[in-house]
C-alpha cells in the first residue's frame, strides 16, 4: 500500500449491526462473539474491513446511539477484552475495523449527564446546553427538543430525550473525543465512522425558527473547525480513515467535509435516495463523481444502512421519490422485482469509482420485514415520526429451515421473516444464482480488475435508459433501466451478469460486467 493508494479510497466496507449478526450467547442479541465466530463469511464475501455499529454501554434507548461510555463494550455485546481480540482476529483475516462514534449527543446516563443534573452548579453543566427556555426547534425525529428539568431548566437534545446534545463549544468536550479517538486508534481500529457529522454546532443565539428556514443547528461553519482537529489526530497514526456521516442535499455543502485537511469520506445519501431511474440515476453518479473529482476525495456508493428501508423493498415499489415513511403510504412492494433491481444495483455499485458500502443482509438479498408487530417495535422514531427503522435491523437468516436460521439459539431480538429460509448465508452458498454468489464472485472480481481501482470512468454512448461506461480500457458495466430488452455492445466477453441474458440482449433491470475486445 503506498500513500497515493490508502485502503479507504477503494474499499468494500461492510456495516455490522451488533445487535443483529450473530448471537453467541443465546440471549437473542447478538453479540461479539457471534461475529468472531462469523467472520469467515466476511472472508468468503471478500470485504476489506468492517464498521461495527455502536457496541459501547449503553442504556439502549436508540439502540446504542445512546453511548454512556466510550471506551467500554455493553456487557450485552461482551467486554473490551473480547472487542480486541476481535480486532486483532479480523486483521489477522485481511479485514480492517472501523469504529462508530456518536459526538452530538451521549446518553442521559453517561456520568457527565448524570453530574449535570444532580446540581444546577456542576460544572458538567457546561458540557450541555441547559437554558431557562425553549426553542421551538424540531428534533431530528420529530417533536420537541427540550426536556424541563426538576429544577425548572430545559436541556437540548435533538434526537430523544435519552441522548442530550454536548456544547461543541466547551473545549472539554472536543478533548475528550480527541481522547476517544486515540483510544480506539491505540487499540488498532482503522477507522472512524462519525455519526451525525453535520450536527454538532448549534446557533448559539437560540433563535425561534419558521418551520420552512434551515435548521439552527444544521451544518454550522464551525463544525469544520472540529474535523480539522480529528484530522490531525487521525494523521499521527498510519493509515486511518474519517468516515462522516453528512446528510446533506447540497452537494458543495458536502464536499465542504471532504476538504484535504478534514475528512477522508462521507457516505453518499444522494444515491442511496435515488429512485430507480436512469436519468436521475445517471446525474445522481455525475453529481456525485463531480463533487469528489473537485475536492480529490473518494466518492462512495451506499444502498442501505440500519435507518432506511432495505433497497429490495425500495426497488420494489414504482416510486421516484425516497423518504423514511415511504413504507408507510401502502404502496405494494414486488419483490422478485426489487430482488432483481438490487442484483443489478449490485453490479452498479461496486463498479463505480471509490468505496463501496455493504450493510449486512444485503448480501443475502433480505427485504424490510414490514410485519413486525408495533408491540415489538424497539426504535425511538416509533412514536414520534410513526415510522420504525426495526424492519432493515431484523437478525441474520444464517442456515436452517425455520426462525431463528442459527442467529441464536434462543429467541431473536426482532422476529425474522419465515420465508428467509431461501435468503440463509447456508442456503445460498454454492448456488450460482444466489445474491449471496453474486456479491462473492462480484467482490473477488472487483479485487482483481486493476480498471476496478484505477480505471478512469468514461460512460459510453447507449439506447435511452441504459447505463453504460467503462473503467479503464477493457472492463465495461452495462445497466438497463430502459424497461426493454436492449443489445450488449460489439467485442466482449461477458464476466458476470446480475441476471440471465437473452441471447445477445439484455433484459431490463439487468447488469453486466464485460470484457471489452476493442478492434476485433
Ligand atoms: C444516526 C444513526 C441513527 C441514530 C442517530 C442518532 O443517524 O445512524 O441510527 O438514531 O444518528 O444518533
Amino acid at each position: 500500500m503506498t500513500n497515493q493508494d490508502p485502503w479507504w479510497r477503494d474499499a468494500v466496507i461492510y456495516q455490522i449491526y451488533p445487535r443483529s449478526f450473530a448471537d453467541a450467547d443465546g440471549d437473542g442479541i447478538g453479540d461479539i462473539d457471534g461475529i468472531r465466530a462469523r467472520l469467515g463469511h466476511l472472508r468468503d464475501l471478500g470485504v476489506d474491513a468492517i464498521w461495527m455499529s455502536p457496541w459501547y454501554p449503553s442504556p439502549m434507548a436508540d439502540a446504542g446511539y445512546d453511548v454512556a461510555d466510550f471506551r467500554d463494550i455493553d456487557p450485552v455485546f461482551g467486554s473490551l477484552k473480547k472487542a480486541e481480540a476481535l480486532i486483532t482476529e479480523a486483521h489477522a483475516a485481511g479485514l480492517r475495523m472501523i469504529v462508530d462514534i456518536v459526538p452530538n449527543h451521549i446518553s442521559s446516563e453517561h456520568p457527565w449527564f448524570k453530574a449535570a443534573l444532580a446540581s444546577p452548579d456542576a460544572p458538567e453543566r457546561e458540557y450541555f446546553w441547559f437554558r431557562s427556555q425553549p426553542t421551538n426547534w424540531i428534533g431530528e425525529f420529530g417533536g420537541d427538543t427540550w426536556t424541563r428539568t426538576p429544577d425548572g431548566m430545559w436541556y437540548l437534545h435533538l434526537f430523544t430525550p435519552e441522548q442530550p446534545d454536548l456544547n461543541w463549544e466547551h473545549p472539554d468536550v472536543r478533548a475528550e473525543f480527541e481522547d476517544i479517538l486515540r483510544f480506539w486508534f491505540d487499540r488498532g481500529v482503522d477507522g472512524i465512522r462519525i455519526d451525525s457529522a453535520a450536527l454538532l454546532l448549534k446557533d448559539t443565539s437560540f433563535p425561534e425558527v419558521a418551520p420552512d428556514k434551515p435548521h439552527p443547528f444544521h451544518d454550522l461553519d464551525g463544525v469544520h473547525e472540529v474535523y480539522r482537529a480529528w484530522r490531525r489526530v487521525a494523521d499521527s497514526y498510519p493509515d486511518r480513515a474519517l468516515i462522516g456521516e453528512v446528510w446533506m442535499p447540497e452537494v458543495d455543502r458536502f464536499a465542504r467535509y471532504l476538504r484535504p485537511d478534514e475528512l477522508h469520506a462521507a457516505f453518499n445519501f444522494d444515491f442511496l435516495g435515488c429512485a430507480w431511474d436512469p436519468k436521475l440515476m445517471r446525474e445522481c453518479i455525475d453529481r456525485t463523481l463531480a463533487a469528489h473529482e473537485t475536492i480529490g476525495a473518494p466518492a462512495t456508493w451506499v444502498l442501505s444502512n440500519h435507518d432506511v428501508t432495505r433497497h429490495v423493498t425500495r426497488y420494489g415499489r414504482t416510486k421516484t421519490t425516497f423518504s423514511f415513511e415511504e413504507n408507510l403510504d401502502g404502496t405494494p412492494v414486488d419483490l422478485e422485482l426489487g430482488t432483481r433491481r438490487a442484483r443489478a444495483a449490485a453490479l452498479l455499485s461496486l463498479s463505480l469509482p471509490g468505496a463501496a458500502y455493504v450493510y449486512q443482509g444485503e448480501e443475502l438479498g433480505l427485504w424490510e420485514n414490514e410485519s413486525i408487530p408495533p408491540a415489538q417495535f424497539q426504535d425511538p422514531m416509533w412514536g414520534r415520526r410513526g415510522h420504525s427503522r426495526d424492519g432493515c435491523r431484523v437478525p441474520l437468516p444464517w442456515s436452517g429451515d425455520e426462525p431463528p436460521f442459527g442467529f441464536t439459539t434462543g429467541t431473536p431480538w426482532l422476529p425474522q421473516p419465515a420465508e428467509w429460509k431461501d435468503r440463509t448465508v447456508q442456503a445460498q452458498t454454492g448456488d450460482p444464482n444466489s445474491m449471496l454468489e453474486l456479491y462473492r464472485t462480484a467482490i473477488h472480481l472487483r479485487r482483481a480488475e486493476e480498471g476496478l481501482h484505477r480505471g478512469t470512468m468514461a460512460w459510453l454512448d447507449t439506447a435511452p435508459g441504459v447505463l453504460a461506461y467503462t473503467r479503464g480500457s477493457t472492463f465495461a458495466c452495462v445497466l438497463n433501466m430502459s424497461g426493454v430488452s436492449v443489445p450488449l455492445p460489439d467485442h466482449h466477453s461477458c464476466l458476470l451478469a446480475s441476471g440471465p441474458l437473452d441471447g445477445t440482449l439484455l433484459p431490463p433491470d439487468t447488469a453486466v460486467w464485460l470484457r471489452l475486445h476493442p478492434g476485433k
